[in-house]
């Protein structure tokens, strides 16, 4: 069997601790650095040849710097002739930009997946895609998971799940929070949002019934935070008691802190898919992390066994 080797980027040493203690695989000392000019340096420095090489990256802000050390390693592990290069991505930048919406917009998404797969990488793991179809957009393995499942279970052993209406914020997120409710025998309720401008998001109608009853709203990144703020308002005004929001990514650009402290919102479940600093985490937030799940993928795809297995939610242990 090829050695396993880890390698973190810049963007998430307390992931790639929590994955390397998990797995008991030391991370590959790396050298990153900027030149004064701002160009980026990556150098590995521990040999790579024929070996199952992991990089850790999320692709948080600076997304650009992010994306640029993550292909420039990608590269450095191809000519220093490593094995096979997975690339394990818990938030993959551009994801929002899947289509063009307007004439003359770029399908940002489908440049970055060009540009992953020609630096080298033979693979590549992530969590929450906002579109799935975007895994059409690489042409080598994508392995593509979720967050439901383990929020799913974080509400299941708070015993929150009785009384409870599934909400999807907007109709791009029906699937998802359709397979939610699914998964948990709930029924499922449609918020109509409408974006008039780029980040701000408004609120007509909600579609099913809330009243008396906890709504956990499903989705895949919480941004300025506008979205889940006024879905919250309208829920609470058509009678919901509980307003949960469970969103895999806390991107939580600008600082919606005060938004979410101020809000109807009762609780507020992410991942940890992006590192969140001190002066963003709200009181009503709760940090569930990708840690054990990321480490099984590795372990498995190490061994060449099946992920099916890890989509599952309910309380079995899987075994690393
Ligand atoms: C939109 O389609 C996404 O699923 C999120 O609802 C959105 O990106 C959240 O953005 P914000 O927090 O800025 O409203």
């Amino acid at each position: 069997m090829k050695k396993i080797q880890l390698i973190a980027g810049r963007s998430h040493p307390e992931l790639a601790e929590e994955i390397s203690k998990l797995l008991k695989v030391p991370l590959t000392p790396v050298d990153c650095k900027c030149f004064a000019d701002g160009e980026m340096y990556v150098r590995i420095k521990d040999k790579v040849r024929g070996n199952d090489v992991y990089v850790i990256q999320s692709m948080c802000a600076p997304a650009n710097d992010r994306l640029m050390e993550t292909l420039i390693m990608i590269d450095a592990l191809r000519r220093a002739s490593a094995g096979r290069i997975n690339l394990i991505c818990p938030y993959l930048c551009y994801s929002r930009q899947d289509r063009k919406a307007a004439s003359r917009e770029a399908i940002t998404a489908k440049l970055v997946a060009n540009l992953i797969t020609k630096a080298g990488a033979d693979r590549l793991v992530t969590v929450d895609l906002h579109a799935d179809q975007i895994q059409g957009f690489y042409d080598i393995p994508v392995d593509h998971f979720v967050g439901y499942p383990l929020f799913a279970k974080y509400l299941k052993a708070k015993k929150m799940l009785g009384n409870t209406v599934i909400v999807s914020p907007d109709i791009g997120g029906v699937k998802k929070a359709d397979k939610m409710a699914d998964m948990l025998g709930l029924k499922l309720a449609i918020i109509d949002k409408v974006r008039k401008a780029h980040d701000t998001a408004e609120v007509t109608h909600v579609v099913g019934d809330v009243e008396g009853k906890r709504a956990i709203i499903v989705d895949d990144v919480i941004s300025t935070g506008g979205s889940v703020c006024v879905a919250s308002e309208i829920l609470k005004k058509m009678g919901a008691k509980e307003v949960i929001v469970c969103a895999t990514h806390g991107v939580l650009s600008g600082n919606p802190k005060e938004l979410f402290d101020n809000s109807s919102i009762d609780q507020i479940l992410l991942t940890n898919s992006i590192p969140i600093p001190e002066e963003k985490i709200s009181k009503k937030m709760k940090i569930v992390s990708l840690g054990p799940l990321l480490a099984k993928i590795i372990k498995r795809v190490s061994k060449e066994r099946s992920l099916g297995e890890l989509f599952t939610w309910e309380d079995k242990k899987q075994s690393l």
